[in-house]
């Protein structure tokens, strides 16, 4: 059994550690609270005095911890690969795990728990460098790249992006440990930013390698990609200045948006694939493509709301329709990323790979965690879109649902992984087995 797994070589898995991070953030912390939070806030359970708090922490739980680590974990795996160099050194990639889980826990544990939010001021500082050393390791592949490619693009905007993530998550942890909450004007630019532009230009560089691949088509050129991908980040850039006082505009933040998300949709065409019939795929991993076709027509959706509400915003002169922003980031947030996640984890991590090797069609659970996850982006963008007709406390009932929901199909794949972890050697020595035949 020592001999199978070691057959493996060491440095391929490296990105298990992220893996785990990732789906233990989830699970056990920022789906939780997803559940949670609503249903406090709909005064069904727990406190409604620690809503404002907790809501912030689910923010971090699901950005840094859940995306976060599996955006750096997937991409420590994959630029190596993409630029045809050699793989991350092993103790680089563990102190970069540890300091982004150590930084993305105490921000959130700081931020929970009444009385420890001093704890916010060094998980920034921790997380910051996890960051910083994020975008010198990816920089490091980009400048030594063989083959550059649309990806080249993705992966340099996604760790500048990250390192401006890394400016803006000391300063927050700065301010949480004096107040505890973070400031609307200056925290919302923020926000978008990470989630569109330090995980979504990941989500399009990888889709750009990835999905041509499974589903039989070409690659985009750098040329075609370079169009959507500037709309996307200079939109971003406006966004992001908002972030200072004296440049502080609706204007300015609703154009950035707007451009933001056009950018966004053209990616997603571009990139994106939107049936699930991957006909280059084995037949084992075929069920897989459906969480790739779910999660671009959710980022369709996403860059629909906010088109509109950027659109609105900038020709108004005053921030606009909030519900459709929520739905927005809530579409982007379950739908593309958390599908992604799931979807493209299960096609390109090595240990769901021999898993497939033994034949077992998906059974009712995978069906269930697939529709499941599907329910939860499309309802919790329907309590955004409702804010305007129904009131707060049913549509927080409605959200502390699509928690639920979205909370047994993360704990499903959790249960996926754990089962391919511990299955890794019975499949190498099956395969093994197969191969000498
Ligand atoms: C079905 C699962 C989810 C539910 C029910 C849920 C629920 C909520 C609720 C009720 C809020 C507060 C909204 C408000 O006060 O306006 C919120 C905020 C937020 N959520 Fe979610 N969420 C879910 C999944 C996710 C995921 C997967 C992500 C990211 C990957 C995410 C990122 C955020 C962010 C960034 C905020 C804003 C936090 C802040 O203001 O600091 N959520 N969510």
């Amino acid at each position: 059994m020592g001999h199978a797994r070691s057959a493996v070589p060491a440095d391929d898995r490296g990105y298990l550690p992220f893996m785990a991070g990732g789906i233990g953030a989830g699970v056990g912390v920022g789906f939780v609270l997803a559940a949670y939070v609503p249903f406090a806030a709909a005064g069904l359970l727990g406190r409604r005095e620690d809503v404002p708090f907790l809501v912030q922490a689910h923010g971090a739980a699901q950005l840094q911890g859940w995306a976060g680590l599996f955006v750096a974990g997937m991409a420590f795996r994959l630029a190596p690969r993409l630029a045809g160099r050699r793989p991350v050194d092993a103790r680089l990639s563990w102190a970069t795990f540890a300091l982004l889980a150590s930084g993305a826990a105490g921000r959130v544990v700081g931020q929970s728990v009444p009385g420890l939010e001093q704890l916010c001021l060094p998980a920034g500082i921790a997380a910051a460098l996890g960051m910083l050393l994020t975008v010198a390791v990816l920089g490091w592949y980009l400048l030594r790249t063989r083959r550059p490619g649309a990806w080249t693009l993705g992966f340099a905007a996604g760790a500048a992006w990250w390192a401006w993530w890394a400016a803006a998550t000391s300063r927050s942890g700065m301010q949480l440990a004096e107040r505890r909450y973070l400031l609307f004007p200056e925290h919302d630019p923020v926000l978008w930013t990470v989630m569109l532009g330090a995980i979504g230009n990941f989500v399009w560089a990888v889709q750009s390698r990835s999905v041509p691949t499974f589903f039989g088509r070409g690659q985009p050129s750098i040329r075609r990609f370079a169009l959507p991908w500037a709309a996307l980040n200079v939109g971003l850039v406006v966004v992001a200045l908002q972030v200072f006082e004296p440049l502080r505009s609706a204007r300015a933040e609703g154009s950035g948006l707007a451009l933001a998300a056009a950018g966004m949709a053209g990616l997603a065409v571009m990139v994106g694939a939107f049936h699930a019939r991957a006909h280059r795929l084995r037949p084992r991993a075929r069920p897989a493509a459906r969480y790739v076709a779910a999660a671009d027509w959710c980022a369709l959706g996403a860059a629909a709301a906010l088109l509109w509400a950027g659109v609105h915003t900038a020709a108004a002169g005053v921030y606009a329709d909030p519900g459709l922003r929520d739905a927005a980031r809530h579409l982007f947030g379950v739908g593309t990323i958390t599908m992604l996640i799931v979807g493209v984890a299960q096609l390109i991590a090595p240990i769901f790979a021999l898993g497939r090797a033994e034949p077992r069609p998906p059974g009712l659970a995978d069906h269930a965690a697939f529709w499941g996850l599907a329910g939860a982006a499309a309802l919790r963008a329907l309590v955004g879109v409702l804010t305007p007709w129904v009131a707060y406390d049913h549509r927080m009932a409605l959200a502390g649902l699509a928690g639920v929901l979205a909370w047994y199909g993360i704990a499903r794949f959790a249960w996926l992984a754990l089962d391919a972890y511990r299955n890794e050697a019975r499949m190498l020595e099956l395969l093994a087995r197969g191969a000498a035949h």
